[in-house]
């Protein structure tokens, strides 16, 4: 009975997909409705009056699941990411209750405003459990979140509901949800992009879902971060209450994947597999998935409030902020 009703479903979408004129999905012709798309997109930049490259963004965001790859064949990169999440949503609101969104983005959303950003549409790339919500509908934004893991979106969507529109999608796959004046990935998610070339990917990915004039931002861990919390045992500043926060990896290595290991009451022992970028592998898989280079900004702390400075500092810095349009 319910294949009955999923057959029925099935064709009635073929149908209306037949009468849009477009083919059924299949790698191939996805691949090349992905590459009219990112051409469409160059075009529309360019001459935004294009009837034709109009027309392909429209269909693109009003049918993302036709201009999506399928799974690539190294998705295994993503899945001890995936995994880590999965365990973590127990505790981690609790075991981030420091973290506070609302300083952050006073410093984070004066340096986009100040290079041209304008209030509109947000897409959050690995939102998790939407930390960044509150303080951004608070400002206005419509958001769209989307995270690998469904144990994150299912605590969002208990504390947002409606607000917000969330999809499950691993970031260096990510469908086209539409044009967004603001596309971000914020607290260490480019760091679980473990796979090369996923880098890229993903921020092919943000770039693909900018509007004309929209912003990319997005933060990578420090070499000195990698350090204090990703080696050496038990890491006093990571670790939380009861929670324990654990430094697996023998040094802090420029490039390298780093593990770290969490434990403690109410969640299950999981580990955290994070790859450091340097500034230069940044700025290269920028400029390959069509990102402008806007800057870069070291975050550190003093006194307890969020700071950013120019230039970046590897070993004074905990990240480095990075903020690109389309090139
Ligand atoms: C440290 S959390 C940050 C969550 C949220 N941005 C915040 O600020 O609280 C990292 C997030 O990245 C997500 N993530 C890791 N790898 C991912 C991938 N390949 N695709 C999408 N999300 C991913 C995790 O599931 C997790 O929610």
């Amino acid at each position: 009975m319910a294949y009955g009703i999923y057959a029925g479903l099935i064709h009635a979408q073929s149908m209306r997909d037949e009468e849009a004129g477009v083919r059924p999905i299949s790698e191939a012709n996805t691949r090349e409705r992905c590459e009219r798309l990112a051409e469409a997109r160059e075009k529309l930049l360019a001459t935004p009056e294009d009837e034709w490259a109009r027309g392909i963004v429209a269909k693109a965001s009003q049918r993302p699941d036709l201009f999506t790859l399928p799974q690539k064949a190294a998705s295994n990169s993503s899945r001890p990411a995936k995994e880590a999440y999965e365990a973590f949503a127990s505790i981690y609101d609790d075991f981030n209750y420091r973290n506070d969104y609302e300083m952050w983005f006073g410093v984070l959303l004066p340096e986009l405003e100040k290079r041209g950003l304008k209030k509109g549409r947000l897409l959050d790339v690995g939102c998790g459990t939407g930390r960044a919500f509150e303080p951004m509908l608070r400002r206005g934004w419509q958001i769209q979140g989307s995270d690998i893991s469904t144990a994150m979106l299912v605590e969002a969507e208990r504390k947002f509901g409606d607000a917000v529109a969330l999809d499950a999608a691993d970031a260096a796959e990510l469908p086209v949800y539409g044009e967004f004046e603001l596309v971000w990935a914020l607290n260490d998610v480019v760091n679980y992009l473990t796979g090369d070339g996923d880098l890229e990917r993903a921020l092919r990915g943000m770039r693909v879902n900018l509007a004309a004039d929209g912003m990319v931002l997005f933060d990578s861990n420090s070499l000195g971060l990698f350090e204090s919390d990703f080696t050496g045992g038990n890491s006093e500043g990571m670790s939380v209450g009861e929670w324990t926060w654990r430094g697996l990896s023998d040094a802090a290595v420029a490039g390298a994947i780093h593990e770290a290991e969490v434990s403690g009451a109410g969640v299950e022992t999981h580990v955290h597999r994070a790859r450091h970028y340097t500034p230069e592998e940044i700025r290269e898989a920028m400029a390959a998935a069509g990102l402008g280079y806007v800057v870069a900004l070291g975050q550190t702390e003093e006194d307890g409030q969020v700071v950013l400075v120019d230039p970046p500092d590897e070993q004074r810095d905990h990240k480095i902020v990075y903020i690109g349009r389309a090139a």
